[in-house]
């Protein structure tokens, strides 16, 4: 049994932090914090909640816990990562602080000067099926982002195969309004999100780019860039990337063309617990992932452009399942405890 703290429980990701390591048989959670709503049961803001009291962070009983989890904004858990560290405690951070390995694309990207650059070259980037090994051994884990779990999960055999792709990878995603987090903003109000649907930070202009980008260079360093274009899709949560790429095979056949690729993306997902290739003529939906841990993904073949649709639930296998799938790796316990639905 272990004991675990989540800084920012009354956000998205910490409420579903809560909600998953609460029924996990080998975790108890030691504290959860929150600024805001300091002293107050949790069940104050979330009604479902177990009555755990909220505590500022600054008086977290950092010394009752083995690990913790930060589910705060970016350049917030930074610091808190580090006063975890220096304690002695395993850290899973679900923000972007520590995803980027070089600290000038950090700070182009975030506007921010990086709070704590010394930890980024231990922080190991937690993509769950491509880092246990190195996971294990982890002080620090960068939980990936929502957006980028969804589309290396969906692009990683394809590059790690080694298949030289012609022209750009473009990747077309849609995600729920949970993935703004809770607090409120003009563009995430009912009324202009209900009955519209938006695309921003379209081509090169969003901040998880250069975070997918670094990942797909580790597995194919020579990869043709990324067009990413994400939308606001008026759900609650799910994330579904439609992402095309032109593998330059010269097959011939276009049967036998989608039958290598389903090869290569079977044999890379055959023992996987979480990722799912679903079978010829089906694509991926929301349906198939909400409140679950799963990762979906259907391949179809357009004459020489395969379209790879990869859908998740932003709050669970994007941020919470994600992260306690890592620390189950982490610990050593069974990867799946306290995931399975
Ligand atoms: N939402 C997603 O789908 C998703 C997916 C993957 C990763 N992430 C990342 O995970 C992190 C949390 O996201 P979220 O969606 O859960 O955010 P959220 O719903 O806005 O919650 C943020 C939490 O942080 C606390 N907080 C806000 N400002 C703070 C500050 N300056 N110092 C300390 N605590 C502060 C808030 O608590 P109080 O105001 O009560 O103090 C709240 O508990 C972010 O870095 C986000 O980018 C989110």
């Amino acid at each position: 049994m272990i004991r675990a703290g989540i800084y920012g429980a009354t956000g998205y990701t910490g409420y579903e932090l809560v909600r998953l390591l609460a029924r996990h048989p080998q975790v108890e959670v030691g504290f959860v914090t929150s600024e805001s709503q300091a002293g107050r049961p949790l069940s104050v803001i979330f009604p479902q909640a177990p009555a755990y009291e909220l505590v500022a962070a600054a008086k977290a009983p950092l010394d009752q816990v083995d690990v913790v989890f930060l589910c705060l904004p970016h350049a917030a858990a930074a610091p808190t990562a580090v006063s975890a560290l220096n304690a002695g405690k395993r850290v899973i951070d679900l923000s972007a602080d520590f995803r980027l390995k070089e600290r000038t694309v950090y700070e182009q990207w975030y506007k921010v000067s990086h709070p704590a650059p010394d930890w980024l070259a231990a922080a190991v980037y937690g993509l769950t099926e491509f880092a246990r090994a190195e996971l294990s051994e982890a002080q620090l884990v960068a939980n990936p982002g929502c957006y980028p779990t969804s589309i290396l999960l969906g692009l990683q055999p394809l590059l790690a195969a080694g298949l030289p792709l012609n022209g750009p990878i473009i990747a077309d995603s849609k995600s729920g309004v949970s993935g703004a987090g809770r607090m409120p903003r003009q563009h995430t109000h009912f009324v202009e999100v209900a009955g519209n649907f938006t695309p921003y930070g379209i081509g090169r202009g969003h901040r998880h780019l250069p975070e997918i980008e670094q990942q797909i260079r580790s597995w194919q360093p020579d990869a043709p860039p990324l067009i990413f274009s994400p939308h606001l899709l008026p759900v609650p949560r799910g994330i579904l990337s439609t992402i095309y790429v032109n593998p330059d095979m010269v097959i011939g056949h276009r049967s036998s063309v989608i039958g290598e690729v389903r090869g290569l993306y079977e044999a890379a997902y055959e023992d996987e617990p979480f990722v799912d290739v679903l079978p010829e003529g089906e694509v991926a939906t929301l349906a198939h992932v909400v409140h679950s841990n799963r990762c979906a993904i259907g391949l179809t073949m357009a004459g020489s452009t395969l379209i790879i649709t990869s859908a998740i639930d932003n709050l669970i296998k994007g941020a919470a399942g994600q992260a306690v799938q890592n620390m189950n790796v982490m610990v050593g316990f069974e990867e799946t405890m306290g995931l399975k639905s």
